[in-house]
């Protein structure tokens, strides 16, 4: 067998899609990739205690140690470069990262993000927010969604969505977390094992 694809995991916060990640590969569900790095923008997230708790190696790279956006993201694409990495995921990592990054690896950075696409999504739409204006809107099925990462936020190719449906009584809190447990946690193992048999296919 060729040798497994090696994962960035990019994080920022509580990490409950890199241990649906780790699960999946410990579980065979991810059999053509493994994750190599997990790299947080944000030196308290839990995130970093996952990663350390299944012996992975897990780096913090804070935006105000650099001068600019170029030279924090130079330092994501040195730590990647070194390790070998050929597919970065976007685990609830809430920093957009610039189209000189996005371009340099196109095809090769996916997102989760927490809604169906094209709804609720772009510049402002992240987290506990997106939930918050689902219910707003009234909507009665939500879900979540699997892209590639282009130079728009949230505007790349649909990789797999999975619905989810509204019920009333629903809080932002209660809804983001159905849409985890039925969607996210499920399309973003499945949709990593797919770019790694396919990136392997390609070798
Ligand atoms: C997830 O719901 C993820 O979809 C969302 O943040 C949460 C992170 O949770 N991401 C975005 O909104 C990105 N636009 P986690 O840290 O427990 O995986």
């Amino acid at each position: 067998m060729k040798n497994k694809v090696k994962i960035a995991v990019l994080v920022s916060g509580g990490g409950t899609n890199l241990q649906a990640l780790i699960d999946a590969v410990n579980k065979g569900i991810i059999k053509n990739g493994e994750i190599s790095v997990v790299i947080s923008n944000n030196s308290s997230a839990f995130a970093l205690e996952r990663a350390k708790n299944n012996g992975i190696e897990g780096l913090t790279i804070l935006k105000k140690d650099f001068a600019d956006q170029l030279a924090f993201e130079q330092k994501i694409k040195d730590v990647i470069k070194e390790r070998g990495v050929e597919l970065i995921v976007l685990a609830g990592f809430m920093s957009i990262l610039s189209e000189n990054f996005t371009r340099e690896f196109s095809n090769r950075i996916i997102n989760v993000h927490p809604s169906l696409i094209p709804s609720f999504c772009g510049k402002g739409y992240y987290g506990l927010k997106v939930h918050e204006e689902a219910l707003k809107k009234g909507v009665k099925v939500t879900g979540a969604t699997v892209h590639f990462v282009n130079e728009i936020p949230d505007g790349g190719e649909i990789i797999m969505q999975k619905a989810v449906k509204v019920r009333d009584n629903d809080t932002p809190e209660i809804l983001q977390r159905r849409v985890m447990e039925q969607a996210e946690w499920k399309i973003l193992p499945q949709s990593v094992e797919k770019i790694c048999k396919k990136i392997i296919k390609e070798k």
